[in-house]
């Protein structure tokens, strides 16, 4: 499958597999006995589609799924932090325990805007779980919770990620060899 265009496997789909486990876990001891009802996930579309689908299965506790779609304006490759709503939540989040997932967090600052957003429906609680974290992240004041993977600073695809729409659906994260995106197809 897209033979040649990845550079190398950065996290293999066993790797994947036991850290969204392991983050289903802690999620689970973390959030005990809820007041207010089920834990709520919001997924954010398209990318966190894998780690949402997987997170809920893994989480031996009752999760109601819900997804945003949100766009950034700016760039592909760099994210403005004046964000679009393409798609909103169906349901009302006041008084839930909303957690949101995430794929990647990579300026940090598509998420921040979210969060400003969600906090301002009123939930009981707002927490962030993402598989992947860049290192400029970690400059940004965001309190995120859970975070599977610290990697280096390079583009990413697979397991929900993209590049073009292309390499969603590849089951492993790997880099992506430069000559995809220098030779302009
Ligand atoms: P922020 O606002 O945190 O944006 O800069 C995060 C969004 O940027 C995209 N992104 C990537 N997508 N591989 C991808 O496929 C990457 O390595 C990568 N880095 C950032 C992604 O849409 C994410 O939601
Ligand atoms: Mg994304």
């Amino acid at each position: 499958m897209y033979d040649g265009d990845i550079a190398s496997v950065l996290i293999s789909e066993q790797q994947i597999n036991d850290k969204i486990t392991e983050l289903a876990k802690q999620i689970d001891e973390d959030y005990g006995q809820l007041h207010g009802g089920d834990l709520v996930l919001v997924g954010v579309l398209k990318g966190a589609v894998m780690v949402m689908t997987d997170l809920a299965r893994a989480l031996p506790r009752p999760a109601q799924l819900e997804f945003m779609a949100v766009s950034s304006y700016g760039s592909s490759t760099s994210s403005s932090g004046v964000v679009r709503i393409l798609k909103d939540l169906d349901r009302d989040i006041a008084d839930k325990h909303v957690l949101v997932v995430e794929d990647i967090i990579d300026s940090g600052l598509t998420l921040s805007w979210l969060l400003k957003n969600l906090t301002a429906r009123n939930p009981a609680s707002l927490e962030v779980c993402t598989l992947l974290r860049k290192p400029d992240a970690v400059q940004v004041e965001i309190p995120v919770r859970y975070v599977g993977f610290d990697i280096p600073n390079e583009f990413v695809v697979g397991y929900g990620l993209d590049f073009a729409e292309r390499y969603r659906d590849l089951p492993y994260i790997g880099s992506l060899d430069p000559k995809v995106y220098t030779s302009g197809t």
